[in-house]
């Protein structure tokens, strides 16, 4: 049975859980796997803990802000750094792009970030209390370009559901990507989903100052692609 397989009816079907990833290979480097080894203890998180208490997991209440897919962790990191007086999560699938996040993080000395290495969709369903956070991130997420493979974009229906029962009322979800017809495609599903209010005067937003350049950003300028950003509250 593949990962992606689970046990589902009693009659022995099965049912495929379609992932927005695929596990990547690639190993750690020693700077990252040490800093794993060092860091892990106190700022990761992990899916068994189940339900988290999020002032106690900070040991502070402030506004959370959570990132979906940090990829490296690089403007993750930054963003942190930038904003001390919030709480930063991220969640992210591979695994040498949590070591390189965490390696950054020292570097920078920042202290008020915690990391999943997972599934954000599971985390998401299983992990984040409902209306606790002020800010769901999600830049530059895996388009899948080919049709046969659309169904594997994160931005699904039931995901901007689970979206919106963690964020606070008026907590804003913060999408970028250089993919026109992904671009397109976020702003049909957010248009059509109940509780969420577009804080654009038109369909985009310019990048706000928070969000740092990111490295498939800065691909996508030298590709001559354009890149969408979207901000939509909750409303409901
Ligand atoms: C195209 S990369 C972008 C990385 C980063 N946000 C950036 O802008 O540089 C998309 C990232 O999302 C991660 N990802 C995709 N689906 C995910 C999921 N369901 N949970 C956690 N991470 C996911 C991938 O592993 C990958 O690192």
């Amino acid at each position: 049975m593949t990962e992606e397989q689970k046990p589902d009816l009693p009659e022995g079907k099965r049912i495929r859980k379609i992932r927005s990833y695929v596990k990547r290979e690639g190993r750690m480097t020693k700077g990252q796997a040490r800093a794993m080894e060092v860091y892990w203890p106190t700022m990761g998180l992990e899916h068994d803990m189940g339900r988290i208490d999020l002032t106690q997991v900070f040991g502070r209440e402030a506004p959370v802000v959570l990132e979906i897919g940090f990829g490296m962790g690089k403007s993750l990191v930054e963003m942190a750094a930038a904003e001390p007086e919030k709480n930063f999560i991220g969640i992210e699938v591979h695994g040498p792009g949590v070591g390189a996040c965490l390696m950054y993080a020292e570097e920078l000395g920042v202290k008020n970030l915690r990391v999943y290495e997972h599934d954000a969709v599971e985390i998401l369903g299983d992990c984040i209390p409902d209306a606790s956070l002020d800010r769901v991130q999600l830049y530059f997420p895996d388009p899948w370009h080919k049709k046969r493979h659309h169904k594997r974009r994160i931005v699904q229906p039931e995901f901007i559901e689970s979206v919106r029962n963690k964020l606070k009322m008026g907590g804003v979800f913060h999408m970028a990507t250089d993919w026109e017809h992904y671009a397109e495609h976020m702003l049909e599903e957010m248009n059509e989903a109940p509780g969420f209010t577009n804080t654009a005067d038109k369909d985009f937003v310019p990048r706000p100052d928070f969000r740092p350049l990111t490295k498939f950003e800065a691909r996508g300028h030298r590709l001559g692609h354009g890149v969408w950003d979207l901000i939509f509250a909750r409303s409901k």
